[in-house]
């Protein structure tokens, strides 16, 4: 077998410009359970734009909101909304991983650099991905400060308690229609991940919408980024919705683990969040789909929470609805009992319930 040519420990962190990272940074820390434990901004001597560094134990968000108006991150807000801007990997070599793909045809956003403060350095490198996201490739291992340097340790406000959100379980893109494959192409031959799996038209297609699917994987199977593209049916597919608010290819949901989904989605609920739901009908026959499973089929639901199965084990799965005002980002509360799939059974389900959502929007 061929030398992975870029390891990568794990997802480093997922950095989102918003519009206002103050009322953001509240919101995960509210409704999802995060800490605020780091900051930089004009207090920390940057001038241009504020960041709020969230943690939740593997999982870190940034938040970062433009302090001018003439700057590429006001762009970015303006033209996207709020969205995920950078899907940062952890790396050992931040310099090899840069050039190793950038001489595969990578797009450089930026070359390697070091930065540093009083509790060592970092290096940092980042590539081009779909639409205006980048993957930075961050090499830590001579740090020991919150989150990069530059950034202060702070305590936020609020006392945070978690809902038992672990780390980041996969993240989907949304590419236009056709595109699909020539960013399956990219994973593949400009950062060494293997095609995992394929969901086509006859997996995902309700009377009205559908969509295809590939999902990547790097070599440990730490990184999993599955990637959609609309397919045509009756009327407008949900990923045509959000490449029209969106108004280009962007990161569609992010898939986040627990150990205990009925706890967590308990939780979150109470804290206001909301998620997109399946008729009580789903319930009916889902046990002869799925088998015997640990959880009480009535605590499941109850909190609405989706079952699959494949080969290797079952999963619970939930989908919250768009967490602002454009129809476009979204998460995934995932808890998986052996299964290495992403919940093909429930697509049916679960895209009748977007519809729904569309349709109230009047985009369907
Ligand atoms: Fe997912």
């Amino acid at each position: 077998m061929q030398k992975d040519f870029l390891p990568i420990n794990g997802t480093d962190h997922i950095e989102f410009y918003v519009g206002n990272a103050k009322q953001a940074s509240l919101y995960y820390q509210h409704c999802f359970g995060f800490s605020l434990v780091a900051y930089a901004g004009p207090e920390t001597g940057v001038r241009d734009r504020a960041s709020y560094v969230l943690q939740q134990n593997k999982i870190r968000f940034v938040l970062t909101t433009p302090l001018q108006p003439n700057s590429d991150i006001a762009a970015h807000v303006s033209r996207h909304g709020d969205g995920v801007k950078v899907l940062a990997l952890w790396v050992d070599d931040a310099t090899k991983s840069f050039n190793e793909t950038v001489v595969r045809g990578a797009v450089p956003a930026f070359a390697p650099h070091t930065i540093k403060d009083e509790a060592g350095e970092v290096v940092l490198s980042a590539i081009h991905t779909y639409g205006d996201t980048i993957h930075t490739f961050v090499e830590r291992k001579n740090y020991k400060g919150p989150f990069l340097p530059g950034y202060q340790s702070v305590k936020g406000s609020l006392q945070s308690k978690s809902v038992g959100l672990k780390y980041v379980d996969h993240c989907v893109g949304n590419v236009e229609l056709g595109k699909m494959n020539t960013w399956v192409d990219f994973y593949e031959k400009v950062m060494g991940f293997s095609l995992l799996v394929t969901f086509d038209d006859k997996d995902i297609s309700t009377e009205y919408s559908s969509l295809m699917s590939k999902v990547v994987s790097n070599g440990n199977g730490y990184i999993k980024f599955p990637i959609n593209e609309p397919a045509s049916g009756k009327k407008k597919s949900q990923i045509e919705e959000y490449l029209d608010f969106y108004t280009s290819p962007g990161v569609q949901h992010i898939a986040i683990a627990t150990d205990d989904i009925i706890e967590t989605v308990t939780a979150l609920r109470e804290r206001g969040v909301e998620f997109l739901r399946v008729p009580d009908t789903y319930y009916q026959d889902v046990l002869s789909r799925v088998g015997k499973i640990n959880e009480d089929l009535e605590d499941l639901k109850r909190q609405n929470i989706l079952i699959d199965r494949d080969e290797e084990g079952y999963l619970l799965q939930i989908f919250s609805k768009p967490v602002q005002d454009r129809p476009t980002l979204f998460f995934e509360i995932i808890e998986r009992n052996g299964a290495k799939s992403f919940g093909k059974g429930n697509f049916k389900a679960l895209f009748e319930s977007i519809e729904r959502e569309q349709a109230l929007r009047g985009n369907l």
